[in-house]
């Protein structure tokens, strides 16, 4: 399928890079959302970045024109999605509300019309019966910063067809990324997986004090070449977040070793978020 449009919903953090990066691959792009203040901020954080690329000589003024002639903000869905080939929904991370989207998307978009779901660990097969085209709906999962980050998880539940995975994963590359098919639907994709057996561990070993927080940071970094270690990143994604999400999973699984390990819910229980409180893993002073 030939995508021109692309319709983004949302313009938060993760929406207002997905729309970006799309008008800069060349697609007319609408990015729309139901706060005005997110659309305001989502057109100046663009006419920002691009000036500081233009300025470090990463675009050309003839690209920013484009892409500027490109991207386009509405506050209603309507506008945004009539002309979608392809919708890239990236608006809360709630359930209920992606599903009133989509249900909504799916009366406005034009019917060949693809919808992506960027959510985080919502598998796209709780979403897609919201809609009558459950084989046009998949997860397309993009990573922070969305324009600077090259992975992007393409997964085919088992409603999706064949030709709209091959589709999104040709959009991706158009967007200058490196898809990675995800052949079946599970918590947390790839990489949140993988990211998270990482830090299960380094918690197990912490706890078990086998080595230091510092130590087990700078082993990782010096052999893998990561470069932050699995306490530094906890610290910065967030402990409360990496405390929910354990605990949302072993409520969904009820098995044991899902559950957040003593050392994180300790931390957790005492408010020690990480960067944001001043303290995690690290002590940073002030918040
Ligand atoms: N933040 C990350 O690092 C990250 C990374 C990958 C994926 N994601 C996923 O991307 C999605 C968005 O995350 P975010 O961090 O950008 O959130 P955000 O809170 O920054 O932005 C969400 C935006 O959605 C808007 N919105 C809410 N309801 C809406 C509706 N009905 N229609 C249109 N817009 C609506 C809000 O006004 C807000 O501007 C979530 O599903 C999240 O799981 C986030």
């Amino acid at each position: 399928m030939d995508v021109k449009t692309i319709c983004v919903v949302g313009a938060g953090l993760m929406g207002q890079q997905i729309a970006l990066l799309s008008a800069l691959s060349g697609f007319k792009t609408y990015c729309a959302d139901t706060s005005s203040e997110a659309l305001e901020k989502a057109g100046k954080f663009a006419d920002g970045w691009m000036s500081k690329q233009k300025a470090k000589g990463r675009l050309t003024d003839e690209q920013v024109d484009t892409a500027g002639r490109n991207l386009l903000f509405a506050d209603n869905l309507e506008e945004a999605a009539k002309d979608a080939d392809m919708v890239i929904e990236a608006a809360v991370e709630n359930l209920a509300v992606k599903r009133g989207i989509f249900a909504q998307l799916d009366r406005i978009a034009p019917p060949h019309a693809i919808l992506a779901t960027n959510s985080s660990y919502l598998v796209s097969s709780k979403i897609a019966d919201a809609t009558v085209r459950p084989d046009k709906v998949l997860n397309m999962h993009f990573f922070n910063p969305a324009l600077i980050m090259k992975t992007v998880e393409v997964v085919q539940g088992p409603h999706v067809s064949d030709e709209t995975v091959e589709t999104v994963i040709a959009v991706a590359r158009a967007f200058g990324k490196q898809p990675a098919k995800v052949n079946k639907e599970i918590y947390g994709f790839l990489c949140n997986r993988i990211f998270s057996a990482l830090t299960k561990e380094a918690c197990y070993l912490l706890d078990m004090g086998i080595a230091s927080v510092e130590d087990i940071d700078t082993a990782v970094k010096g052999a893998f070449g990561h470069p932050m270690g699995p306490f530094e990143l906890l610290d910065m994604t967030g402990i409360d977040l990496e405390y929910n999400l354990g605990m949302e999973r072993f409520r969904e699984t009820g098995v044991l070793s899902d559950r957040p390990s003593p050392g994180l819910v300790e931390r957790f229980g005492r408010g020690d978020y990480g960067r944001k409180t001043g303290r995690g893993f690290y002590e940073y002073g002030e918040k």
